[in-house]
């Protein structure tokens, strides 16, 4: 697992955005997006290089990692329409490329198996775009979370809910259940690059980076990935231990 840390969320931004744009020179790419505030940076560095011709997404479809249950499509905080706004509407992705579970489906079980199958006949995740929660989740991963499971219905902690609340008017509007990809189908991406900035990410990062692969902090499984990154900023890499991480630029080396 390869660890990056930049001075500032506006380094970890560039340093994964470099990651993802590699991707993209090489192939067309089947990027995992990850929503929530931690991503946005990178996504908004992505964007700005799109507009700027310097990269595109011309052959890219993304596959959002997890899904609210109850919500609409059209339902602002849905994570297809977080995900319009945060980033493919300014990277000129056209929602036809959009892939995500849907919250709304009445069969929940049918469709995490549908969106397993989605990404499957795609031929898979090119690079996972991941964040972590204050308690270690990926995804709606929570604590504890089966280091082998598949897209599935699972119960937010209330600690993700008190978390994302300050999307919604109250913390009663936080949906309780959510679909999220799997900690085993998450695994199965190609590359993945995590990104976490901030003090209040800092303990999650040291659990998922320097402590054991266990249930108990869903990221650790981050640790079997073969080509795995953590980008994160020096507040959340502020818990981390071992002395012998990439410091900024010098850690995003060109792995093809
Ligand atoms: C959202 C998701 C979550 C978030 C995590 C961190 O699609 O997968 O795991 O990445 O809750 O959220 P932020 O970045 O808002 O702190």
């Amino acid at each position: 697992m390869d660890v990056v840390i930049a001075a500032d969320p506006a380094g970890a931004a560039k340093a994964a955005a470099d990651i993802v744009a590699r991707a993209l020179r090489h192939r067309a790419v089947n990027l995992g997006v990850a929503t929530g505030s931690s991503p946005v940076p990178a996504y908004q560095e992505l964007a700005q290089r799109a507009q700027r011709g310097e990269l595109s997404f011309g052959h890219a479809r993304v596959f959002l990692l997890d899904e609210y249950v109850g919500l609409p499509r059209g339902h602002a905080e849905s994570y297809h329409q977080v995900i319009r706004r945060d980033f493919t509407e300014a990277a000129g992705i056209p929602d036809s490329r959009i892939e995500g579970p849907r919250g709304d489906a009445a069969d929940l079980i049918a469709e995490a198996d549908r969106y397993d199958h989605v990404i499957t006949t795609h031929g898979g995740i090119d690079l996972q775009i991941l964040g972590i929660g204050t308690n270690g989740h990926i995804a709606f991963n929570e604590p504890p979370s089966s280091l082998s499971s598949r897209t599935r219905v699972v119960a937010l902690a209330e600690q993700t809910r008190e978390d994302n609340s300050r999307f919604f008017h109250h913390i009663d509007d936080v949906p309780q259940l959510a679909l999220t990809q799997g900690l085993g189908t998450i695994s199965e991406a190609r590359e993945i690059v995590l990104i976490a900035t901030g003090a209040h990410k800092a303990p999650a990062v040291a659990a998922a980076v320097e402590g054991p692969l266990a249930a108990r902090c869903p990221a650790s499984i981050l640790q079997w990935h073969p080509r795995a990154t953590f980008v994160v900023d020096a507040a959340a890499a502020s818990q981390l231990e071992l002395p012998a991480y990439g410091r900024e630029r010098k850690g995003t080396r060109d792995r093809g």
